[in-house]
């Protein structure tokens, strides 16, 4: 390279870092609008909560603090989104090994009204038997649910009965209760694996 360009290429270098540099500083000033909303994003997500396990155990946040964990909400009667999710965290579970006993995986029912912590314990033995079942009352369930920004919806069938549309991502949240990541339906198996790995050392 001549030395001329060189110069051309530092200094257009130069230039395209101070933008960098400014909008950097831009996003970090103290009330700005962009600021605001990106740790709005980014420290919501989670919360407390004390729920019931499927073997009738009371469990919440603080029973977790240390440990990192998933938590995936859903329902027993699903027809086909948190059976597949279910059994692709229990691949996942079994694919790292002892790294899955440093870790929780969280079933959180949003449909209390049919899953009391037998249904969840006799729904669970399909299982990974280290995935946790949790039911409760529904205003503990739907404050929970808010905290992590799950959507759940109750939705009438035909025939009288009903089912529930709910998020079918699986968050991640690290040994101080902090989201880390989520898992989304049906990714693909390594990525499945590498962030469950990963998440048993944060
Ligand atoms: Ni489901």
């Amino acid at each position: 390279m001549a030395v001329s360009t060189m110069t051309k290429a530092l200094a257009a270098f130069a230039v395209s870092a101070g933008i960098v540099a400014f909008a950097a500083i831009q996003l970090a000033a103290p009330g700005g609008p962009a600021g605001s909303r990106i740790v709005d994003e980014t420290v919501t997500i989670g919360g407390p909560f004390k729920l019931t396990t499927h073997e009738g155990a009371a469990l919440s946040d603080t029973d977790l603090e240390g440990t990192p964990f998933a938590v995936f909400f859903g329902f027993t009667h699903c027809p086909e989104v948190c059976p597949t999710t279910l059994w692709e965290l229990s691949e996942a579970l079994g694919a790292i090994g002892d790294d899955a006993d440093r870790l929780k995986v969280l079933f959180v029912s949003v449909d209390p009204e049919r899953d009391t912590p037998e249904a969840l314990a006799a729904y669970l033995q399909s299982f990974d038997r280290r995935i946790v079942g949790l039911t409760g009352e529904a205003a503990d369930i739907e404050a929970m649910a808010n905290a992590y920004r799950a959507y759940w919806k109750r939705v009438p069938l035909e025939d009288g009965d009903y089912t529930m549309d709910h998020t079918a991502s699986v968050y991640l949240m690290n040994s101080e209760g902090r989201f880390s990541g989520m898992i989304s339906y049906e990714e693909v198996s390594d990525m499945r694996v590498r962030k469950l790995r990963n998440l048993a050392r944060l």
